[in-house]
């Protein structure tokens, strides 16, 4: 079969490798039509985690499913399926309580595994054209019969889209909040639109990217451009000085301030400033415990210099992590089904599979116009 394969930093390349096959009797395998290119690949394309050269990217995959093992009971040879990014195997201490992306079985020794991702496993990822899917009975989301017809919109459900409701469930959204969300790549833009479905008062969006936060208007959020460094002063006006109600950090441990450096603590510590006094954060924007190639001192060890003082005065609270997919695609599911979400709206580029090398480059690059890149493996 054809796959992204990594090599090192800034460079991948689609190739011949082994097909994926069914290993355990709870597996499945699926042919993989469509399969998103993220954030989270950009830490690992740009050689700022610890993934080993050689390996396949992709955990954002949909496709039919083609083969199953001898103990699947649920999931049908011919299924539409949308994967989950984790690999969770619903039964230990951790999945039974919903918490599906803290595993304790699927990636022995880490609560948590996921395809093609750094320190989350050995399994492949699915920019390919077959992917092995362990535990399919419980990781599959099998998907309603309007799937082909609605592929573009299904396949945000196995992370981005349940990722932003997750960022805010995280920071407490609920209807009537002010929220305000770092970030308007892919992540940040589907925290927004989750904010909006669940009936926030007002949304505001903060980043230098004028095409994300177009975008970020069109779904009826409010665009704060920091690209003249202004963007807390803004937060803070359109919040009568107060701060929001709920923040969401949706960018990580690259963050950059609006030159373009990257300064690791600026968006926490915005937070901080522009949520109001007991209000809620929640953080999905990826931060990892160690970061060699960090320039700053205190990131190459995965810290950061938080202002816990101003944190801790103002009564705000906390909590962050990989998203537990499961625990919403089901729902946002029935949304998009029902045609009450369209989260494709945030697609930019379609494209081959052969395509790849180039989708990373420009979509790594932030280049205008470049929002979230889905790969086709049948085209
Ligand atoms: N927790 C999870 O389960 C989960 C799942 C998916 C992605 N992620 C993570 O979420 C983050 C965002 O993912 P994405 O796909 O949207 O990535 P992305 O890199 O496309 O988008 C990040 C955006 O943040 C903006 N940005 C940078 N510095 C900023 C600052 N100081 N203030 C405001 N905006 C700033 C960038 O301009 C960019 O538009 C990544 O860290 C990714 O790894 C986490
Ligand atoms: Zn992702
Ligand atoms: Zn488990």
């Amino acid at each position: 079969m054809r796959a992204v394969v990594y090599k090192g930093p800034r460079d991948v390349v689609v190739q011949k490798v082994p097909d994926a096959k069914i290993i355990k009797a709870t597996d499945v395998l699926v042919k993989i039509t469509t399969t998103n290119i993220c954030g989270s690949d950009l830490h690992m394309y740009e050689g700022r985690t610890s993934m080993e050269p050689g390996r396949i990217f992709g955990h954002e995959n949909l496709g039919t499913v083609v083969e199953i093992g001898s103990a699947v009971d649920r999931v049908k040879v011919g299924d539409w399926v949308c994967l989950p990014f984790n690999i969770a195997c619903g039964f230990c201490e951790n999945c039974e309580r919903g918490l599906t992306g803290f595993c304790l079985t699927a990636n022995p020794g880490i609560a948590g595994a996921a395809y093609g991702f750094a320190g989350m496993g050995p399994y492949s990822g699915g920019q390919a054209e077959l992917l092995r899917v362990p535990y399919a009975d419980f990781n599959c989301l099998v998907l309603p019969p309007n799937a082909e017809e609605k592929e573009n919109d299904y396949v945000m459900l196995s992370d981005i889209f349940p990722t932003g409701y997750h960022a805010t469930e995280l920071a407490g959204v609920q209807a009537g909040d002010s929220v305000v969300i770092y970030g308007a790549g892919p992540v940040g833009l589907m925290a927004a639109y989750s904010s909006i479905i669940k009936g926030a008062g007002k949304v505001m969006v903060v980043d230098m990217h004028k095409d994300r936060l177009a975008l970020a208007e069109k779904i009826g959020a409010i665009a704060v451009d920091d690209s003249d460094g202004s963007g807390v002063e803004q937060v803070m006006a359109l919040t009568a000085g107060q701060g929001a109600d709920r923040g969401c950090e949706c960018v990580g441990y690259q963050c950059c301030n609006h030159k373009g450096h990257e300064v690791p603590n600026l968006t926490m510590n915005n937070l901080v400033k522009t949520v109001r006094p007991t209000g809620g954060i929640g953080i999905v924007g990826v931060f990892i415990p160690e970061d060699p190639h960090a320039k700053d001192i205190l990131a190459k060890q995965g810290q950061i210099a938080f202002d816990f003082g101003q944190f801790w005065i103002k009564g705000q609270h906390m909590a962050t992590g990989q998203a537990n997919v499961k625990a919403y695609n089901r729902k946002l599911c029935k949304l998009i089904a029902e045609g009450k979400a369209k989260p494709s709206f945030i697609i930019s580029h379609e494209l081959p599979l052969d395509q790849a090398a180039e989708a990373y480059k420009n979509f790594d690059a932030r280049k205008e116009g470049w929002t979230k890149v889905i790969l086709k493996p049948g085209q």
